[in-house]
């Protein structure tokens, strides 16, 4: 892939966060997520790639825009497979809470898992812990082995969970454990990479989210020498067969080579409401301010990228409520 795409792919998911940020808080999920769809739809074929969507906003016959199998860009330039969730966090952007990002993730043709739309257990964590945890192990041991790793107690390990039901039982081991625990109501994919940046105050993630972000957190972390590890959790005989058909074995540990191959991939996100990391799109008149994050896995770069967009010479970019 050449270098100059992870520059593109940020106007992507900028146009995406300017469009459905106009949403917050009005309680209307699918409107904030159309936005962010068509506007990065709209972007992604001024890209001198080839690129062909394995994970999206669904099949081709349930989404109108960037469905799997869906072709983008202009055609021209290097063939990648494309990862997108134009608005991840969209009960996020609906209340107007914390960590709604507009995400994708690029690799070479062939090195993206082809993630079904279907539940996954997650454990992942940063640098300095990788090699280190196993998602066969205990909450405890898993939290024991981040704590050496981070050269700090237990007790002051912080952990991040989705805050829901199915969970009862991880939040139980880790309160009993004597950890610091972050209970977040949506969006894991900002819950795995904020564990790769100290100044978010997250060691490590744990619980059952979206397949399809695990893929997208896994790129993510791979930039950012951090570590995923997965299992699918099928919720029915149908779910079961489609993993089946996909060629992949629902009691294998995914782990980051499964996930995302190769050593090149790229990562971009724009915050779309204000989080740990970035914050989110801020509208001043005439203008609307952005909060980027865009990294390669090849080079290890990393880097935050501001952006000033003028809402009058860009106005397709913004849904005027
Ligand atoms: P959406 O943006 O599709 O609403 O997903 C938000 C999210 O919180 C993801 O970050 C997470 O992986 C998944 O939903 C968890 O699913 P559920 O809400 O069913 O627990």
């Amino acid at each position: 892939m050449e270098r100059s795409l992870s520059m593109e792919l940020v106007r992507v998911t900028e146009a995406a966060a300017l469009s459905s940020a106009r949403w917050m808080g009005r309680g209307k999920k699918m409107e904030a997520d159309d936005a962010a769809t068509t506007a990065m739809r709209d972007v992604f074929d001024t890209i001198p790639m080839q690129g062909t969507v394995v994970i999206g906003e669904g099949e081709m016959d349930e989404a109108p825009m960037l469905y799997i199998g869906e072709k983008l860009g202009t055609g021209h330039g290097p063939l990648v497979d494309i990862a997108v969730d134009p608005l991840e966090g969209t009960n996020i952007v609906a209340s107007g809470g914390w960590n709604a990002l507009a995400v994708l993730a690029v690799a070479d043709q062939g090195n993206l898992l082809h993630a079904p739309d279907m539940y996954m257990e997650k454990i992942a964590v940063g640098p300095e812990a990788v090699g280190q945890i196993d998602i066969n192990a205990s909450v405890l041991d898993n939290l024991k082995a981040v704590a050496k790793a981070k050269n700090k107690d237990i007790q002051d390990v912080v952990a991040t969970v989705l805050n829901r039901p199915r969970h009862e039982e991880i939040i139980a081991q880790l309160r009993e454990a004597g950890a610091r625990i972050k209970l977040i109501n949506d969006g894991d994919v900002a819950g795995a990479i904020n564990t790769a940046f100290d100044q978010t105050g997250v060691d490590i993630l744990f619980g059952s989210g979206g397949a399809p972000e695990g893929v997208i957190a896994a790129v993510a972390l791979k930039c950012l020498g951090g570590e995923i590890q997965g299992r699918l959790l099928p919720q029915s005989e149908e779910e079961i067969t489609r993993c089946g058909k996909m060629g992949i074995d629902i009691a294998k540990v995914l782990r980051m080579e499964d996930l995302v191959r190769g050593d090149d991939a790229i990562f971009a996100a724009t915050g779309v409401t204000d989080g740990e990391l970035m914050r989110g799109v801020q509208f001043k008149g005439l203008y609307g301010e952005t909060h980027s994050v865009v990294m390669r896995a090849k080079s290890g770069t990393v880097r935050f990228i501001e952006g000033r967009h003028s809402l009058e010479k860009k106005p397709n970019l913004v849904i005027k409520p």
